[in-house]
């Protein structure tokens, strides 16, 4: 599959966030956002998964403009910004919670995803209990616990520590072989500098291509 991005504006009461951003993502790739804060990065990401509607321009998943068909992209999970969860409920009831939409995973699953994020101590936690990096760590969880084939991933390592990041990342390289699109952004280029295929600046409302020197 393919995720094509045309000419996509971006307007809010007519201040320009976005302006005319062209890239295709493809399978087997993974795909670094870079840019200060405020560059347009998660505002991007939000059209990318069809949370904001783009003022001009079109995104299509394998030629269909999902958001035209009032739909959500098949199989692309997200975490854009903070991860928010119930906060009543424990890290392991809330990600329960969201598999039973689908019902494609069950217990098993979910208990091996917050392994890999050295979660499972804390998954009977109470969300309101967590700290920043078990917040995000849920969030990735939830990102990654469907195998889905396209992963958004909004600052995926803010908070968490330097020994878990170095995991994801090597994780991140497996599952791109295994033909993922996966979609990264951060402010900290170094973060994600060794893992991309291709990296994207944003800079004064457009994205231009970086060369990466490896
Ligand atoms: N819902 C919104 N309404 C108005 N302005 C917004 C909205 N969301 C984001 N913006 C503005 O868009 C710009 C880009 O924000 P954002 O994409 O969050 O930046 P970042 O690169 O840090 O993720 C900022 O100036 C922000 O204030
Ligand atoms: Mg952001």
């Amino acid at each position: 599959m393919k995720i094509e991005v045309k000419n996509v504006s971006k307007e809010f009461k007519k201040v320009v966030v976005l302006h005319d951003v062209n890239v295709t993502f493809e399978e087997g790739k993974i795909y670094g956002l870079v840019g200060r804060n405020g560059s347009g990065k998660s505002v991007f990401l939000k059209m990318l998964c069809g949370f904001y509607t783009p003022t001009s321009g079109e995104i299509l998943y394998d030629g269909i403009n999902f958001i035209k068909e009032k739909t959500f992209p098949s199989d692309t999970r997200a975490l854009i910004e903070k991860p928010d969860f119930i906060s009543d409920l424990t890290g392991y009831e809330n990600l329960e919670l969201l598999a039973q939409i689908q019902g494609k995973i069950g217990k098993e699953e979910i208990v091996e995803v917050l392994k890999k994020l050295h979660l499972e101590k804390d998954m009977d936690k109470k969300f309101s209990k967590y700290s920043l990096g078990m917040k995000q760590k849920l969030g990735i969880a939830q990102v990654l616990m469907e195998d889905p084939k396209v992963m958004i991933l909004d600052e995926p390592f803010n908070g968490i520590e330097d020994e878990t990041v170095e995991e994801l990342r090597d994780w991140l390289l497996e599952e791109k072989k295994r033909g993922k699109i996966i979609v990264l952004a951060t402010h900290i280029k170094d973060d994600i500098a060794k893992i991309v295929d291709e990296l994207y600046k944003f800079n004064g409302e457009t994205m231009t291509k970086v060369s990466l020197e490896k």
